[in-house]
């Protein structure tokens, strides 16, 4: 898979995807990821992306200009082009799973305000949203969705089983509590369950404690 990025910030949305489990995808070539400087695409001589907002209002808008020019630079057969905002849908485990299939995905940052609507009605395929709360930058953004995205893709964890078993992949779960050594720790053991070696007690055992789970900490999931 490729990614393309485009931002005011390269430097933010490529830190996150440069180490540990990402890097070592990006290294064995799995998903090829290239983030770009918006500004490069400016239309004037100061590098100005931005303007004020039509009608009035407070902050700045990021300018259809550079944005259409990134997209036509980089978009070809295929593409899938995302605009990372807080007015998106809502970016879920079986969001990430349909980007995962997508040979190429163009991520647009927003900054400021957002962006000039026209990007919107002639450029994306996808509005997302990674939160109901609203970052400085849509960089950070960008590497949440391509993290969650690149570590599904065939080979990038090691154990192709790992991303199978947990939370979010079996329908509206999370994943029962873990343990590991020592089996006990400042007067906390590990249930005696977990350590009796009796696969079908825990696999009950786990049943139970991720409804239990579910229950308190994501109640929408039960509903
Ligand atoms: N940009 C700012 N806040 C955001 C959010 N919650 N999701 C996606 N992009 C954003």
């Amino acid at each position: 898979m490729r990614i393309d990025i485009v931002t005011l910030f390269p430097d933010v949305a490529l830190a996150p995807l440069s180490d540990s489990i990402i890097q070592r995808a990006r290294a064995a070539g799995i998903a090829e990821v290239e983030a770009h400087q918006l500004r490069d695409w400016s239309e004037d001589k100061w590098r100005r992306v931005d303007d004020t907002l039509c009608g009035g209002g407070q902050g700045m808008l990021l300018q259809p200009g550079p944005l259409f020019a990134a997209v036509e630079a980089l978009k070809r057969e295929g593409t899938r082009v995302i605009l990372m905002t807080p007015q998106g849908r809502p970016f879920k485990q079986a969001v990430a799973r349909e980007l995962a299939a997508c040979s190429h995905l163009l991520i647009l940052c927003g900054h400021y305000e957002g962006v000039d609507h026209r990007v919107v009605e002639a450029l994306v395929d996808d509005e997302i949203s990674i939160g109901d709360y609203v970052l400085t930058n849509g960089a950070i953004a960008a590497a949440v969705v391509c993290d969650a995205v690149i570590r599904l893709l065939p080979g990038a964890l090691g154990d192709e089983r790992s991303s199978e078993e947990e939370s979010f992949m079996v329908p509206d779960r999370l994943e029962a509590p873990a343990y590991t050594r020592p089996v006990e720790f400042r007067g906390m053991k590990v249930p005696d369950v977990l350590l009796s070696g009796h696969h079908s007690k825990i696999r009950a055992w786990k049943e139970e404690m991720a409804v239990e789970r579910t229950r308190r900490n994501r109640p929408d999931l039960m509903e």
